[in-house]
């Protein structure tokens, strides 16, 4: 198949199973030509790592209530975005969060960079949430890996090269496949299959998208994929 197909195949998937989350900007606000908020897409993107979607919601919700911009965050205390957090764990994001509002605010007006390198230059930003935010928020093609990104490209194209040393093979194949139009939900619409369908334990390929692609399913291997090198 085409490097264009799996992107053809998600995009009208998840225009019907997008998942509603509060950071996210509904279907008809985006045919609008609404943008997400880069401040409540990097938000989630920082709550996100290592922590479920059930359990970011209610923090998403207080801390953009408390401080409904980047500006605001960037004035708070340290003591009270510390307390905020409280429950959500790996503090450092916390403190990486408020070295980073304090950037944006001071080196860049309160507005965010809208391309991955300058977003790369900001504290606490790595290369994960660079590119989900360039995605996400501006609509840039850049590729966007986590664990469920890797997960379904390993069973799309049955890499048999365990991790992590296929990272670089699966990130060649997620580059390849980033389409040039609307990046932005193709990226959450990879996350969202990993997430709902393509699971780590018993997938549910009988309704995939990307099942009449997937080499990993014609091999009935899906749920072998992605090996793990042993520790
Ligand atoms: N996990 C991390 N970021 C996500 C997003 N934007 N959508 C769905 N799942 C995610």
């Amino acid at each position: 198949f085409s490097d264009r197909a799996p992107a053809a195949a998600l995009l009208p998937w998840y225009d019907r199973h997008a998942r509603a989350l509060p950071w996210r900007t509904g279907p008809e606000a985006l045919a609008a030509g609404e943008r997400p908020d880069p401040y409540r897409v990097w938000l989630s993107e920082i709550m996100l790592q290592q922590t479920t979607v059930a359990a970011v919601k209610d923090y998403f919700r207080r801390f953009t209530d408390r401080w409904p911009t980047v500006t605001a965050l960037a004035g708070a205390e340290d003591a009270a975005v510390m307390a905020e957090w409280a429950g959500l764990g790996y503090y450092a994001r916390a403190r990486n969060l408020l070295k980073c509002a304090r950037a944006v605010a001071a080196d860049h007006g309160g507005v965010f960079p809208d391309t991955e390198d300058g977003l790369r230059a900001l504290p606490g930003i790595g290369p994960y949430t660079a590119a989900a935010v360039a995605a996400i928020a501006f609509d840039r093609p850049a590729a966007v890996m986590d664990g469920n990104v890797e997960r379904v490209l390993a069973r799309v194209f049955a890499v048999q090269t365990p991790l992590p040393a296929a990272k670089p093979e699966l990130r060649a194949l997620a580059e390849r496949l980033t389409p040039a139009t609307r990046p932005g939900c193709y990226a959450q619409a990879v996350m969202d299959l990993g997430a709902t369908v393509c699971t780590p334990k018993s997938p549910a390929c009988g309704i995939c998208p990307l099942m009449g692609m997937c080499r990993a399913r014609a091999l009935g291997i899906a749920a072998e994929l992605p090996r793990k090198a042993p520790k």
